[in-house]
């Protein structure tokens, strides 16, 4: 078994090395895909020889998302403990989908369900499917959101589908996260009959904005709400919404791909309160938990509701016993990997005070940041810091918006080549904004320093090699 030994080798070098690289891929795409370029092989490579050749080419294409200085995106650092179970679960070669073509796996994904269900302190009753991550978990949650209201309106929309159904009617905020809007189309709602609901500043909805739409609609209604804003980490206000729903006999449900986390902690809970009333949940293992990709978690108040969306049979597959938990009937897929297995390694290793201990040092490490930022002239922190999510704006008012983009821009540019720490951009209320998230699992507050350091340092470079240039032109 020379092959797993040089993987071995090949995974614990690089994990060991990540720490002491530039936060950035050495290579660029176009790089890389010159490096992979090759014609089908006609004749075939020893094992070991294409696991050394395939680290070789791939690491300098590696982006650094496990160095505890990647702010990028919202992305989780794949902790060892979880990396090695999913190994295994590779090299177990199961299939998950059901409890005959692995009671291992069935048994696993039962266990870390539930504790799931206990450490986010959701109805423990609930369904809970292993999924790819928050867009196949909201995919999944509304599915069965579909097919329940669509009953109580007289249709089985698993038998009829669509055709002729009783429309449902759809609420999300303005700043819901793109993969709910891909769910709702894959799902046939479309993107553009959806009901926007208005947000504040921070990009939470706005109760009353929500209840008046409600109103003035009937027929069946679906809420989708958020927890974690992905620029500001904002939170719904879930009891007003909970109630609108109630009121409605509407489905709510809940896109809480990081910031549903913040129930694990007593200290963030209160951020959540009410979150608990909703229908489903979609949260994400690969994000806060520190799970490899793909991990995520569709969560479903009413298990049968889940069932029916998902069903899945056949004569040759085991005939279904009642109430007992099948894989296959929770999530979209039927073959799939033991996903539950790294989640269930992950919640064992940490305990939940270990969880509970990364959450909270990642978000006091974001109000350092945020501190540190808002004391530097010429930058400003946008969001409140509730949670792990930093938004900054560069330049004065003074400025305009295309100059500010223009210095965002340059300040990120030149911190993803000094390669010290690694952010990205995005739009916000009319401004380009640097986002800093703070969800790498060994993150620590010398490295918030070192970042406030290196972004104040950047800032300072490129806002004099304006000021120059503008002295110049004048
Ligand atoms: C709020 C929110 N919802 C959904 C998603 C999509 O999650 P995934 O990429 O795991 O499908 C993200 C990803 O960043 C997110 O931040």
């Amino acid at each position: 078994m020379d092959v797993f030994e040089t993987a071995y080798r090949r995974a614990t070098t690089y994990r060991s090395r990540a720490a002491s690289l530039k936060v950035r891929p050495e290579r660029s795409y176009l790089e890389m895909r010159e490096t992979f370029a090759a014609p089908l092989p006609e004749t075939g490579t020893p094992d070991h020889m294409v696991i050394e050749e395939l680290a070789d080419l791939g690491e300098p294409g590696l982006m650094q998302a496990t160095h505890p200085r990647f702010f990028g995106w919202v992305i989780g650092g794949s902790a060892p403990v979880a990396v090695a179970a999913d190994w295994l679960v590779s090299a177990w070669g199961q299939n998950a989908a059901m409890q005959e073509s692995s009671p291992a796996a069935a048994a696993v994904e039962e266990t870390a369900a539930g504790w799931l269900l206990e450490i986010l302190d959701l109805p423990r009753t609930s369904a809970v499917g292993f999924v790819s991550g928050a867009t196949v978990g909201s995919f999944t949650c509304l599915a069965a959101a579909r097919g329940a209201l669509l009953q109580r309106y007289g249709w089985d929309v698993e038998a009829l589908g669509l055709y002729g159904a009783p429309e449902v009617q759809v609420f999300v905020g303005d700043d819901i996260h793109t993969s709910v809007l891909s769910a709702l189309r894959y799902l046939g709602f479309g993107a553009q009959r959806l009901i926007r609901v208005e947000t504040d500043q921070q990009g939470r909805m706005l109760a009353d904005d929500l209840d008046r739409k409600c109103a003035a609609v009937t027929g069946a209604k679906l809420i989708i709400a958020q927890a974690g804003q992905i620029n500001t980490g904002a939170f719904d206000p879930y009891l007003a919404i909970a109630d609108i729903a109630r009121r409605n006999d509407a489905w709510l449900h809940v896109d809480g791909a990081f910031g549903l986390w913040a129930r694990a902690d007593t200290e963030l809970r209160h951020l959540t309160r009410g979150v608990e009333m909703a229908d489903s949940w979609a949260v994400d293992g690969h994000k806060w938990l520190q799970v490899p990709f793909d991990s995520g978690y569709a969560i479903v108040r009413n298990a049968q509701t889940l069932q029916n969306a998902m069903t899945i049979s056949a004569s040759y597959l085991p005939v279904q016993q009642p109430g007992a938990r099948v894989p296959a009937l929770l999530v979209p897929e039927l073959s799939r990997r033991a996903r539950g297995v790294p989640t269930w390694a992950m919640l064992k290793s940490r305990g939940r005070s270990g969880i509970i201990r990364m959450i909270r040092q990642h978000c006091e490490i974001a109000r350092q940041i945020a501190h540190d930022m808002d004391a530097t002239p010429g930058i400003e922190v946008m969001n409140d810091v509730v949670l792990n999510q930093i938004i900054l704006r560069f330049g004065h008012d003074h400025h305009g918006p295309d100059l500010r983009k223009a210095y965002a821009v340059a300040v990120i540019d030149r911190l993803v080549r000094e390669g010290l720490i690694f952010v990205a951009g995005g739009a916000w209320r009319g401004e380009w904004i640097m986002r800093i998230s703070v969800i790498c699992d060994n993150t620590t507050l010398m490295d918030a320093n070192t970042a406030t350091n290196a972004i104040r340092s950047a800032w300072t470079q490129v806002s004099a090699m304006q000021a120059s240039i503008g002295s110049e032109a004048r």
